[in-house]
């Protein structure tokens, strides 16, 4: 992908659509068919709206994390076409890296660092800060996703909610105004849930748009500005939570999660 982009052509670039929201993300017909045959994205159209909280589910194997990595250009599309506030990727990477951050399926992957303070200061660091801009930046980021006075700590030491929460100060560090969580919650026991529920919260307060891609409905669900259903592929639905989940009909492995479990013979997933 080719480098530098000017604030002058992000700022030429056309990404309104007729409601007045900004679409940051413009997807069309995006297919993505692997050297194996295995057609894992089927023409996928969507757009993504700065400052909202969008809710991406879909069972395994869907194509949650293959649609966010095209996104990132980190896979190339086979077909089809993905704008970026109103670019295509190739003439916006930096502005990509720069603004959008995603903490991925498995926290571990992401540590770099051999201290919770130098991990976070990996991606400013690359973008050009030093010194005591840094230092800040990091304090500050740590301090969002209360992990201050942990500094010294090594992150593989953390706990899983904890090392989630690393990687989002990470991304904040950076200054990214785009948050994508991929499966937020997996692996997490009850407080570790809470925490990353906390932070998406505070994200969500902080005006950050938020991608968040999950099949646990249950947990996030009412942080949702919309929802997505991605099943094979494929997009089935979008649309407010209420009304995508009233025209669910158990299909797509997604389970709608309006269900009480006030007794405990209703504590089971088996219906
Ligand atoms: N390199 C690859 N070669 C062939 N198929 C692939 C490759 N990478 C991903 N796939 C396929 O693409 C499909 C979508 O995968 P993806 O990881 O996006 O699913 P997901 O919705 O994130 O699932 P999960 O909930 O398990 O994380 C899967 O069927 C997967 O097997
Ligand atoms: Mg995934």
């Amino acid at each position: 992908m080719t480098e530098a982009l000017t604030t002058e052509t992000l700022a030429e670039a056309p990404a309104e659509e007729a409601s007045g929201r900004e679409a940051l993300f413009s997807v069309k017909d995006l297919v993505k068919i692997f050297p194996n045959g295995c057609r894992a994205l089927g023409g996928v159209t969507l757009d993504i709206y700065r400052g909202e909280c969008l809710l991406i589910a879909g069972s395994n194997g869907s194509g949650k994390t293959l649609l966010m990595r095209l996104l990132l250009g980190l896979s190339d599309p086979s077909a089809g076409e993905i704008r970026f506030r109103g670019l295509p990727l190739d003439r916006c990477a930096a502005a990509l890296r720069r603004e959008v951050g995603m903490v991925f399926q498995d926290a571990d992957a992401q540590i770099i660092g051999e201290t919770v303070a130098e991990d976070t200061a990996f991606g400013p660091k690359n973008l050009g800060l030093s010194g005591e801009a840094l230092g800040n930046r990091v304090s500050a980021a740590l301090e969002a996703v209360g992990l201050e006075g942990k500094g010294d700590f090594a992150p593989r030491r953390l706990s899983g909610g904890e090392k989630r929460r690393l990687a989002v100060a990470g991304v904040l560090a950076m200054g990214c105004e785009t948050v994508i969580l991929d499966e937020p919650f997996a692996n997490l026991d009850w407080p570790g849930v809470v925490q990353v529920l906390r932070l998406i919260r505070d994200l969500k307060q902080g005006r950050k748009t938020l991608v968040i891609l999950t099949h646990e409905l249950e947990k996030v669900l009412a942080f949702a500005d919309r929802l997505v259903i991605l099943d094979r592929g494929l997009i089935r639905d979008q649309g407010g939570s209420e009304e995508v989940l009233n025209r669910l009909r158990g299909e797509y492995g997604v389970r709608d999660p309006r269900r009480s479990y006030r007794r405990v013979e209703d504590c089971t997933w088996l219906d």
